[in-house]
């Protein structure tokens, strides 16, 4: 286990790197000058080095992270006002456009930050970006079944293996910060980001969330790794329905509950994170019994940093300090980084934010030493992470981003997040049986829904939007040369067939955020349909649920011979084929309490509410 990241280690690594960058001097402009993209050399060469020569407007800069939409018409704002960070908004790509390639992602970061060393000091840019279930902005990425099919693995190595891919294929872009994991507890399902949780139990979370972060960061954090983020501090899955910000129904709400209780089941994902020597810490848009997070100083200096010891960078969410209650920009910015935020995700206006940070620091109203001890925390990351010695992109990693290893370990992954509920003697298939079998549903075919939210976009979207394997394209190679006869009919399932085996892929379309607040539940009527046709015309039948978390399926699991909770499996939909057709057991557990009726929310273990299936269910075959 890391240990606390100690200020002392800190500045002996800043000190290190310090004398070793003395050291080389000399040569540093000769070795940035070899670099293959040259440019400017920092001009500061330790954090206390740096911060001596920082004007006011500098530091203000450094606390500074910036949409790149914002800049990439003008990059040349980021050396006039120091900006220290950009990030991609979720399907921020190269140019502005959704996607893009590993190489395109690699040049624009090059391109960022050859404009940032051209700023007075030289400070290299540190770039974040969503990469929460593989780098899943980036076309032919391997992308992995979301958090809380990882969950349903119980498996802290297998996400370890995965964190460590998605950091290499994170590098092959340049990028050198990842705003994952989200270390929530989600303790209603009706929560649009119920998926981006590992289950609705602190020790899962904590165990899963250490593994995370020590798979993006290793042992150590450097130009091999990637600086994850603890997401959002703190209880964002403790939100009440009915209490939602920004015209959500329950996402960014109003966490009610006693401090016994954030404590009991909230706070411990983030003692984790802490000993896993998570670089960052990401403030959640919500409230605790009705004040922001964003400004919330006992929580975020007094527990976090003091009581937890957090010696990292907290960094805003998007726009989040403009929820903070306060009649000016500038009122609001001065209570979030009073209460300890320590780089705003503006993500827009940079001007505003740095002109606010100084006037309020003038008016006496922000002290120099929070303002230095946020700068520090920053610019001792950015030495950490090497990216004064290293800032540009190792193109070693480029190559493998979305290989056939990596996908392989995805495949792996879904077969192992695939919980069976359900099975009367259907389960496994075999494809020598000579069945004939008819597949349909929405989702059978379709890569987009297959993936869910944060994938290519921030909402995600429908059909081949990267490169994978559908479970439609999976089951075709799995019956390829067997005799089984296998036949597509999609959502059009009123049409004449029969067949042996149905098997029905539906459930939820893709979403994030907010977006995915529902206070039902329930499967389309166009969901239940087709699953009642597949299941009215053929001998037996299985359904699989692809969606982000429990929907209400008691009439549809009386109709399925066999049922599979599948989550948001990614691009390997080989996985699923695996376990129906018993190459991989099934060995899914639930991770979340299944409701047997939405009025049941929020139910979770030992609330004393009878669910349709417990938290921990999962049948072998
Ligand atoms: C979003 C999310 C957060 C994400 C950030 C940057 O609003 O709340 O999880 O990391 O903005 O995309």
């Amino acid at each position: 286990m890391a240990g606390p990241r100690a200020k002392s280690a800190h500045r002996s690594r800043s000190f290190a790197a310090a004398c070793s960058l003395a050291a080389g001097a000399l040569l540093l402009p000769l070795m940035v000058a070899a670099a293959p993209t040259a440019a400017a050399a920092p001009r500061c060469d330790s954090t206390e080095d740096c911060l001596a020569q920082m004007t006011l407007e500098e530091k203000a800069g450094q606390m500074t992270q910036v949409n790149h939409l914002n800049v990439m018409e003008n990059k040349d704002a980021i050396a006039e006002y120091g900006i220290g960070s950009l990030l991609s908004g979720g399907g921020a790509g190269p140019g502005g456009e959704a996607g893009g390639t590993a190489e395109e992602w690699a040049d624009m970061y090059d391109e960022y930050q050859r404009a940032a060393l051209r700023s007075r000091l030289g400070i290299p840019l540190i770039y974040g970006v969503d990469a929460v279930h593989g780098h899943n902005n980036v076309v032919g990425a391997t992308i992995f079944p979301h958090n809380i099919g990882l969950g349903a693995t119980r498996d802290p190595g297998l996400v370890h293996r995965i964190q460590k891919i998605t950091r290499e294929e994170v590098l092959g872009t340049g990028i050198d910060w990842n705003f994952s994991p989200a270390v929530t507890v989600p303790r209603d399902d009706r929560w649009g980001r119920t998926y981006e949780g590992f289950g609705e139990v602190p020790q899962l979370v904590k165990r899963l969330g250490y593994a995370s972060i020590q798979g993006l960061q290793g042992r150590d954090l450097g130009h091999e790794t990637v600086a994850a983020t603890a997401k959002h501090y703190v209880a964002d899955g403790g939100t009440t329905w009915g209490t939602g910000d920004s015209g959500y129904r329950i996402d960014q709400g109003d966490a009610r509950m006693s401090e016994k209780e954030l404590r009991k089941i909230h706070l411990p994902p983030y003692r984790a994170a802490v000993r896993a020597d998570a670089a960052t810490v990401m403030a959640s848009f919500s409230s605790w019994n009705g004040l922001k997070m964003h400004q919330h100083e006992y929580l975020v200096t007094d527990v976090l940093k003091g009581e937890l010891g957090f010696e990292g960078v907290v960094v805003s969410d998007w726009g989040g300090v403009r929820q903070v209650e306060g009649d000016s920009y500038a009122e609001k910015v001065r209570k979030s980084i009073n209460a300890g935020v320590d780089m705003i995700m503006v993500p827009d206006d940079y001007e505003q934010n740095i002109e606010a940070i100084v006037s309020e620091v003038r008016a006496g109203r922000i002290s120099q030493e929070r303002i230095d001890d946020a700068v520090r925390r920053i610019l001792d990351l950015k030495f950490e992470m090497e990216l004064f010695e290293k800032p540009f992109t190792d193109r070693s990693y480029t190559d493998d981003v979305g290989a056939p290893e990596h996908r392989e370990v995805a495949r792996e992954a879904v077969a192992r997040s695939q919980v069976l509920l359900k099975n009367e003697g259907v389960l496994p298939l075999s494809a020598d049986s000579g069945k004939d079998i008819v597949v349909g549903g929405k989702t059978a075919d379709n890569l987009g829904y297959q993936m869910g939210g944060w994938s290519i976009t921030w909402q995600g979207g429908s059909g081949d939007t990267t490169e994978g394997t559908t479970f439609w394209e999976a089951l075709q190679e799995e019956t390829e040369g067997t005799g089984t006869d296998v036949r597509f009919v999609g959502t059009d399932t009123g049409q004449d067939f029969s067949g042996d085996i149905g098997l029905w892929v539906g459930g939820e379309t893709p979403y994030a955020e907010g977006f995915g607040d529902d206070g039902d539940l329930q499967l389309s009527r166009a969901d239940t349909e087709q699953l009642n046709d597949i299941c009215a015309k053929t001998d037996v039948c299985v359904a699989m649920l692809v969606s982000g978390r429990p929907m209400i399926i008691d009439e549809e699991l009386k109709t399925a011979d066999a049922f599979v909770a599948s989550w948001l499996p990614g691009t390997e939909g080989a996985g699923m084929t695996d376990v129906l057709f018993g190459h991989e057991p099934f060995r899914g557990r639930l991770p979340v309490t299944w409701p047997s009726s939405v009025d049941q929310e929020p139910i979770n273990r030992g609330d004393g509410q009878k669910p349709l299936f417990r938290m921990g269910y999962g049948l072998r075959n």
